[in-house]
């Protein structure tokens, strides 16, 4: 179906204005410091760090306050909280304020079993009394808008995701984002948008969605025919922030941006190496760059074999060589690939 050139405004959750619909996923391991800040310089409304435990910000532990270190010039942006203890997460809160998050987001999703087991993320979701409590507690806690994060349910049979949603915009929420598989699917299947939709029809607050966001013209088609407020980009722009540019474009002036070509492609993961070394140091720069290399050279001719050798590289410089070898073998010849499967740990 083609889609309407329509701009789509600005939008509200709580007291702050997003330039964007299109916000950029919480991801554990990718949303650091350099991530927020080429998303933001790519017009993403909103930003965030990746979840982090609440149990830790209180106990300010070094990993802990790093991941909410907020560099003063990339604005605004949210911090993340797992947790399922309200005083803790109402204390966390704070301190995530103070540190400069503008947003606070709850993680109802994370499936993974050290979180679940503690009775956090998706499973702090089956308990809609016990979420509220939580939320309520960080929403009387913290004067900047308290959205959360949650999947459809835990499994197919226990869909609570409208029920759970109405309990939160009671509770105070500003915002919900809804990932629209359950916590059994983990990051598998597609997501379900019909069930998104539901969520949307449930609650007056902004619905933002989540899940297999990887093509402008659907993202634009749901916001515009109002299926949901905006939608969240996760693994759709891995290896291809400009990903994150061409939807805020689209929404914004209902105009398409082309793709990158190929050299633009390998000159912006450049760039993000140096924006990793400038902020993390070469080396833990190194294990977190390889990552998005491999990614972005996806794209190129016999890209198995460079990335195969991704792993090995063990200097900026040597990274950089391979991107000047995936430079020269171009583009292959049935075009881009986004990256494979990748497994979420939030
Ligand atoms: C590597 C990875 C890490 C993630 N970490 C988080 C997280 O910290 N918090 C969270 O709420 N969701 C997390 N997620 C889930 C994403 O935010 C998103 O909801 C999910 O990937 C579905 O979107 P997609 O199908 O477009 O990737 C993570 C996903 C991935 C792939």
């Amino acid at each position: 179906m083609a889609v309407a050139a329509t701009a789509v405004g600005p939008l509200r959750v709580g007291g702050l204005e997003l330039s964007s619909p299109v916000l950029v996923a919480p991801m554990v391991g990718i949303t650091d410091a350099p991530c927020r800040a080429l998303c933001r310089e790519f017009g993403a409304g909103l930003v965030s760090t990746e979840m982090v435990a609440a149990e830790a910000v209180v106990r300010s532990t070094d990993a802990a306050l790093h991941l909410l270190d907020f560099p003063g010039d990339v604005a605004p942006v949210a911090a993340q909280l797992v947790g399922c203890d309200p005083a803790m997460m109402a204390d966390a809160a704070q301190v995530c304020v103070e540190r400069g998050a503008v947003l606070v987001d709850v993680n109802l999703g994370c499936p993974v079993p050290k979180v679940v087991s503690r009775g956090s993320g998706a499973a702090l979701a089956r308990d809609v009394s016990a979420t509220a409590r939580v939320v309520a507690a960080m929403v009387q806690a913290v004067a900047v808008p308290v959205t959360v994060k949650m999947r459809l349910g835990w499994d197919a049979s226990t869909i609570n995701a409208p029920e759970l949603a109405r309990a939160l915009q009671d509770a105070g929420v500003a915002a919900v984002t809804v990932h629209g598989r359950t916590r059994c699917q983990k990051y598998e299947g597609t997501a379900d948008w019909a069930e998104i939709a539901r969520v949307k029809e449930a609650v007056g607050i902004p619905v933002f969605g989540s899940g297999d966001v990887e093509d402008v013209d659907t993202l634009a088609r749901r916001i515009q025919s109002g299926v949901v407020d905006g939608v969240v980009i996760a693994r759709g722009m891995l290896g291809n922030f400009w990903f994150v540019r061409q939807a805020v474009h689209r929404l914004a002036t209902g105009s398409g941006l082309p793709d990158l070509d190929f050299a633009d492609r390998i000159a912006l993961a450049r760039r993000h190496l140096d924006m990793l070394c400038a902020y993390h140091g070469e080396t833990r720069a190194l294990r977190i760059g390889r990552k998005y290399v491999a990614w972005t050279i996806r794209g190129c001719a016999g890209a198995a074999r460079l990335r195969a050798e991704v792993q090995t590289m063990d200097t900026r410089d040597r990274l950089d060589a391979l991107l000047d070898r995936a430079l020269a073998a171009g583009p292959h010849p049935e075009g881009w690939f986004r990256p494979a499967f990748v497994s979420g740990e939030g």
